[in-house]
This record gives C-alpha cells, structure tokens and sequence, in this order.
C-alpha cells in the first residue's frame, strides 16, 4: 500500500498506473502531488517487473493546471531561486513509455503534463487547453514549446495567447497531439492495453526507441541519424535480439527476457 496523499498506484501484469487523485481541485498540480508524481515515476522505472507506465486523473480532470491558490502569492525572487516548477522536468528522465490517459480538463499544467508523456490517449470529453495568458502570465511546463510541435504554430498561438480555443479530442487527434480518442470508461483500459504490449516487448529496444525518438526533437537529422544506427548496431549485442529473430526464423512467438 502506498503512502501518497494525492495519487494512487497500482499494478496491472507487467504495467504501472499511477491515477492522479485530488478530486477536490480537479487534480491541480500542487507541489506535493508533482513530488508525488516523481517519486512514483522513479519507483516503477526501478522496478524491473514493469516495462511500461499509464498516467491517469479523473473521469472530469486529468488536470486542471498547476496549483493556482498555492502560487499566486509567489514572487519572481523566489520562484526563480527555487527554480520553481523545475522539477516538473523530472518526468522526462524515466526510461520506460509512459501514456498519458486523459479524461475531461487537460488545462496549463496539465496539457504540458500530458504532453511530457510519450504517447496520449484520449476519451471523448477531453480538452486541452493553455489558459494561463487569463492568469497574466505564460505556460511554464512546456505549452510554447511541445505543444507548437504537436499541432502546428498558428494553432498553439490562437491558445497560449488567446487562452481559450481549446481542442477537443477529435482535434488533438487530428492534429497529431493524441493518437487514439476512445469512450471515456474504456479509455484506461485501451490506455493499459497498449502499455502491456509495449512492456512485452524486449525492455532495452523499447528504451531506446524512445530515447530517440525524444531525440528527434533535440539534434539535427544527421545526428539523430547516427545515433539510431549505433544503437540498433548496439541491440545485436544483446540476447533479446537473438531470441526475437530467432524466434521469426522458427516459426514461433518470441520470449523476451530482458537480456
Ligand atoms: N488551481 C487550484 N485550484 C483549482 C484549479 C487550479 N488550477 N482548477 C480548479 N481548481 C479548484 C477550484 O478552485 C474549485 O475549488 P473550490 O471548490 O474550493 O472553489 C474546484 O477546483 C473545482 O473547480 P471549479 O468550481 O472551477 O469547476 P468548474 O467545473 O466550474 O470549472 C475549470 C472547471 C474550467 C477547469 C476551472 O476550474 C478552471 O478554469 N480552472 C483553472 C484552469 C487554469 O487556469 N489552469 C492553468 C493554471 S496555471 C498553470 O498551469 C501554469 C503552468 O503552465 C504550469
């Protein structure tokens, strides 16, 4: 049994779900729910029964931002000595695919929650949304960066500055910001379902994949290009890799062991 106050965990086969749990703020993101969040992360990318995460949050709120009533006395001094929200940055140091499974408000911190995820998943009645501009400020988790990739400039202008036209899932979808859209009960279960393929699958192959795909995002084609090749040469040294073309050769299903 866990110990946090504001998420829940559990396990299902080979996956970790980590469901953010503070209905009564439609799971803002205050700072002991965000530290919460990491130890949890870090917990599951340790264990190695587990090859993929889900994060969740509510059937109404994946999230509704960062904590608003916790920060608005905050000044520029502090924030930036304690780097505030720096930890958030966290999230992307965990190996293992983690699919953000959002239900209803995806909103500032949550949106750029959601979008540190590796892949994103949505019910029906989600929406993403960067309202921070109606606060006076920016968002501060990646909104003026991801989100701009995800779905194009003109799009992440109308919201980060206007801070409102939010997107609906079939939008997020057909932009490339979500890719699957899904009734909202049966959203964590297909959220699982995928994670579960993806941890069957050979642990350091998987890692790889997304460390580079991340990667992408960071270097200049060549060396993107470059590192693919080193570490697909890489993956020759590795057990898994005989036992998956092997297995291909036989006619069977592979058994990968993480070796
Ligand atoms: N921070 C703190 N509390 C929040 C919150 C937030 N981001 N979002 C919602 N809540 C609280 C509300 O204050 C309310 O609490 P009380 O019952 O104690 O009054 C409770 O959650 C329920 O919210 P509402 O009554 O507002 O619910 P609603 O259904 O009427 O509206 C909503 C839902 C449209 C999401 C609305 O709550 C809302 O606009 N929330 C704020 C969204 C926002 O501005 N997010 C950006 C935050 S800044 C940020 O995230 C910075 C960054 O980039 C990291």
């Amino acid at each position: 049994a866990s110990t946090y106050q504001h998420i829940l965990t559990e396990t299902r086969g080979k996956v970790a779900l980590v469901t953010l749990n503070r209905p009564k703020a439609l799971n803002a993101l205050c700072n002991d729910l965000f530290v919460e969040v990491n130890d949890a992360m870090k917990n599951f990318d340790d264990d190695e029964n587990i090859g993929a995460i889900v994060l969740t949050g509510s059937e109404k709120a994946f999230a509704a931002g960062a904590d608003i009533k916790e920060m608005k006395d905050n000044n520029f001094v502090d924030t930036y000595k304690k780097d505030f929200l720096g930890h958030w940055a966290k999230i992307s140091d965990v190996k293992k695919p983690i699919i953000a499974a959002v239900n209803g408000y995806a909103l500032g911190g949550g949106c750029e929650l959601a979008m540190s995820c590796d892949i994103i998943y949505a019910g029906e009645k989600a929406v993403f949304g960067q309202p921070e501009i109606n606060l006076g400020i920016i968002p501060g988790a990646g909104g003026t960066q991801r989100l701009v990739r995800a779905v194009g400039k003109s799009r992440a202008m109308e919201m980060v500055l206007g801070g409102g036209a939010n997107l609906t899932a079939t939008e997020a979808q057909s932009l490339g910001l979500v890719s699957k859209v899904v009734p909202a009960d049966q959203l964590i279960d297909e959220a699982v379902k995928t994670a579960s393929k993806i941890a069957s699958k050979s642990q350091a192959s998987v890692q790889m994949g997304k460390e580079l795909i991340n990667k992408s995002f960071e270097v200049p084609l060549s060396a993107g290009l470059r590192w693919e090749r080193a570490y697909f040469q890489a993956l020759f040294g590795t057990a898994d890799q005989k036992e998956g073309m092997g297995a291909f050769a036989e006619k069977r299903k592979p058994n990968f062991t993480n070796n």
